[in-house]
């Protein structure tokens, strides 16, 4: 006599499905506005539009202020249009970063710079910037523009600030973390904080919420550089190996330098210095076998941390769960 088959084990609960099925409603109608706002007279406009946005993405940024500004209890519908204007303005930096970095590849499609061209892309992306302003304006909130201009122009700083790194293996630590913490966090920050500022929250509420994405952002940040030596173009959508093909020194990179033998560090920053992208198994060998990984895994377990304790100000609700979830997202993801 056979014995039943045991039940299957419960799947482990995913906290990034379990944020984008509560956010599921608010992220349909946030759909249906970019797609409407993308539109143009201007065909190559839609169709480089078309072509970044219809590759998906994982909307996270707008997720997150959706997700905040229920965590907040607010009950008006500005936080749909607000979260398109936060999609508009990320894409408009991607678009721009592909340039900058020479890339091939995102969200599994062919990069708009890769198949229009620079310039197409650089243009488009302004296009996207000075339409997330006129989004803005229509929602006449003063405080909603402040924040969103102090982010853009970070962002803007964080990516030149990058630009001046790019081949020098001497950055360090604090070098890099002023990088991410403009050219990624202030965007999560502002996501946060504004759903906050949107429920008229008291100031230091929406301090919490603001550094809640901040920490998150340095983490999704330092995830995804990590991911740019360990995963693969399928899993990621990116081609791997883009940071050290550009000569970017990031956490992986830094770490490594520090603990390794002289030898090995020397191999590090000569892949930094030329700038080409050599033997990326022997680099991300190197790097294994130094422990950078497992540090640059730890650094952002602690911004995640940090995350969590800015959140466990505010009140209970499934949407604070929620973002607690994306915080452990941010650090376990693979894409
Ligand atoms: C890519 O962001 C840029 C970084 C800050 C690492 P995402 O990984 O959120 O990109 P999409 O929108 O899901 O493609
Ligand atoms: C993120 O940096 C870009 C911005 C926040 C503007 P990366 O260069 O690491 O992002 P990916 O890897 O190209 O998505
Ligand atoms: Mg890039
Ligand atoms: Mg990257």
């Amino acid at each position: 006599m056979s014995r039943p088959a045991p039940a299957p084990a419960p799947e482990p609960a995913n906290p990034f499905v379990t944020a984008r099925d509560l956010a599921a409603p608010d992220m349909a109608a946030v759909d249906g506005m970019i797609r409407q706002r993308l539109h143009s007279d201007v065909v190559l406009i839609n169709a480089i539009g078309e072509h970044i946005v219809g590759g998906g993405g994982k909307r996270l940024r707008p997720m997150l202020h959706v997700l905040a500004a229920h965590a907040a209890g607010y009950a008006g519908d500005a936080h749909i249009e607000l979260a398109a204007v936060i999609e508009f303005i990320h894409t408009a930096t991607l678009l721009h970063d592909d340039v900058v970095d020479g890339s091939a590849l995102r969200r599994g499609r062919k990069t708009a710079n890769a198949a229009w061209g620079n310039a197409a892309s650089v243009l488009v992306g302004d296009f996207l910037y000075s339409r997330s302003f006129q989004m803005m304006v229509e929602l006449d909130r003063m405080p909603v523009m402040r924040i969103l201009a102090d982010t853009t122009n970070s962002i803007a700083e964080g990516e030149v600030l990058q630009l001046l790194n790019i081949g020098k293996a001497e950055t360090d630590e604090a070098a890099y973390m002023r990088v991410i913490e403009r050219k990624t966090a202030v965007l999560f920050a502002a996501a946060t904080e504004l759903g906050g500022v949107l429920a008229g929250l008291p100031e230091d509420s929406c301090a919490a919420l603001r550094r809640y994405g901040a920490q998150l952002g340095c983490a999704f940040q330092i995830a995804d550089d990590l991911l740019d030596y360990v995963s693969d173009a399928e899993t990621l959508g990116k081609n791997i190996g883009d940071d050290l093909a550009e000569g970017k020194p990031t956490l992986p990179l830094i770490y490594a330098i520090q603990r390794s033998t002289p030898m090995q560090a020397e191999l590090l920053r000569n892949a930094i210095t030329s700038q080409r992208l050599s033997a990326l198994d022997v680099i991300v060998d190197t790097i294994r076998h130094s422990g950078a990984l497992e540090r640059t895994r730890a650094r952002a377990q602690a911004h995640a941390d940090a995350a969590l304790e800015a959140l466990a100000t505010l009140p209970n609700s499934i949407y604070r769960d929620a973002l607690a979830g994306l915080a452990e997202y941010a650090v376990s993801r693979t894409s």
